[in-house]
Order: structure tokens, then sequence, then C-alpha cells
């Protein structure tokens, strides 16, 4: 079965292309790395043509919400448009735990990712929309938005965090079994403290940041209430715990 998978090149794209190949389907990994812009439309109708199931998992900045709006509108809407006209028969996105309810009360990169979610709903293709809580890669990424002046700041907020090749697998299993036409979530097997999260990550890194828990600490600029990142009581949890991958990571290091 022909699958493209746009954002091919990215942390989870990668790891669903190398899966995909290794079972056996025939793969097109898109991005502007591999000449196809889903924003401008350069290169779709080529990259589209064949495939039956479109996986969407390619990504926008997460600080310039302004531009995370262009980008999640624009390249949903000319996935839609293009993948219609090849006669896509799934069309899959992965998008975050909580999307509705933060772009709600917070906007920002939630917004835009809102906003792609309604365009898939209101498109009526086939289609099935996965939401992942944060990946362990991520965490990185959370701390560093958090530092100022080599100060990270945290709050108490809850979080549930999940390896990308869990992530990886999910999106896999989703897009060859029926469209959902609704959404689906999947999460890491554990629950920590955004604070005690990032504390590992520096210990594991020897960074040497100072951390700080603040009860107003904002997330991404968003206010976070306590469990505003955990999912749902249906959500499939996923194997690897942190502490596994820690362990894994480590050994590719080495
Ligand atoms: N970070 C998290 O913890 C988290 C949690 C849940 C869900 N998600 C969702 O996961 C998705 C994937 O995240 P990720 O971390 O794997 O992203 P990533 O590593 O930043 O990869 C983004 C991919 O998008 C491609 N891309 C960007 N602009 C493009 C364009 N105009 N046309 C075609 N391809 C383009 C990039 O390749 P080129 O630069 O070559 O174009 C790259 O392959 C995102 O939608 C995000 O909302 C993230």
């Amino acid at each position: 079965m022909k699958v493209a998978v746009i954002g091919g090149t990215g942390l989870i794209g990668t790891r669903i292309v190398a899966a995909l190949t290794a079972d056996g389907h025939e793969v097109v990994s898109a991005s502007r790395a591999t000449g196809v812009n889903s924003y401008t439309g350069e290169g779709l109708a080529e990259a589209l043509a064949g495939v039956e199931i479109l996986i969407d998992v390619s990504n926008s900045g997460y600080l310039d919400e302004r531009g995370a709006n262009d980008f999640f509108y624009g390249s949903t809407l000319n996935l839609l448009t293009y993948g219609a006209a090849a006669g896509v028969r799934h069309h899959v996105a992965l998008s975050v735990v909580g999307t509705d309810r933060l772009a709600r009360t917070e906007g920002g990169y939630f917004a835009a990712k809102a906003a792609q979610e309604r365009l898939i709903r209101g498109s009526g293709r086939p289609y099935s929309i996965v939401h992942s809580t944060q990946f362990f890669e991520f965490i990185a990424s959370i701390a560093d938005a958090a530092t100022s002046q080599h100060i990270a700041r945290l709050s108490h907020a809850l979080i549930q965090p999940i390896a990308a090749q869990d992530v990886a697998a999910a999106i896999e299993s989703v897009a060859f079994g029926t469209p959902v036409n609704g959404v689906v979530e999947f999460a890491g097997p554990d629950q920590f403290r955004l604070g005690k999260l990032v504390r590992e990550d520096f210990r594991i890194r020897d960074d040497p940041r100072e951390l700080v828990a603040d009860p107003l600490a904002r997330y991404f600029g968003t206010d976070l209430d306590e469990r505003e990142l955990l999912p749902g009581p249906d959500a499939t949890i996923t194997p690897t715990r942190l502490s596994e991958w820690i362990a894994q990571e480590a050994a590719e290091l080495r």
C-alpha cells in the first residue's frame, strides 16, 4: 500500500517512514527537504499520486503563533484538497492532547492545531486525528522555553510524556485501521510534575541550569491548570517508560 508521510524527515516522521518501509509498504517521505512543500503546494500532486493513506506529522515552530496559524491552516487545506484529488482514503494527522481546551483558554500554538483539526473534521474526508501527550524528546525544549537568565521556572502541572517511537507505532496502527472520524488519544505510562521531569532531564545531561518551582510559571506562554496536559480516561497507554528511554538514549550515545 502506498503511504505518504508529510513531515517524513521530522522527529516522528523519520520513525514512521522507517517502520512502514520495514513493513514492506511503499512510502513517500514528503517535506521541503525532499522537494515537497505542503504550505505552498509545491511537489504535492506528484507526491500524492497513487497514495491511499496520508499521514501528516509536519510541524511549524512552537513560539510564533501567527506563523503556526498560517502554516497549519494553509498546509492542511492543501493536504485535504490535493489528497481528495489523488484519491486518498484515510487522512491521519498528529495533534496534541488537550488542544481544544488549551486553544479555548490560551490560543497560541494550540489555536493553530485546533484550526488544523477543525479543517479536517469539516472536510468530509475519512480521517483520524491522533492526540499524543508530549514526547520524551521534547522535554529539553520545555526546559529551554521555561528558561530565562539561566534559571528554569516550572509550575506544578502534571505531564504524562511518551516516547516518539511509541507515537510512531501508534500512528501506524491507526493509519491502517478504519478511519475513526474523530480523535484517539495516546499517552506514556507515567505522570510527572513538570519540574521533576525537567530536573531529571538536567541530571542526565549534566545541565547546570538552576531550577525553580514557580506555581505561576507559564508553559510556552500558557497558564496551565494542574491536569490540563493529561489525557482522558480512554487514552491508550504506550509501553516505554522514561527510565527505559533514558537508558536507550545513553546506550546510543556510547
Ligand atoms: N512536541 C511534542 O511533544 C508533541 C506532542 C504531541 C503532538 N505533537 C505534534 O507532532 C507533530 C510532529 O512533531 P515533530 O516534533 O515530529 O516535528 P519536527 O521534528 O519539527 O518535524 C517537522 C516536519 O515537518 C516538515 N515541514 C515543515 N514545514 C513543511 C512544509 N512547508 N512542507 C512540508 N513539510 C514541512 C519538516 O521538514 P522540512 O523542514 O524539510 O520541511 C519536518 O519533516 C506536530 O504536528 C506537533 O503538533 C508534538
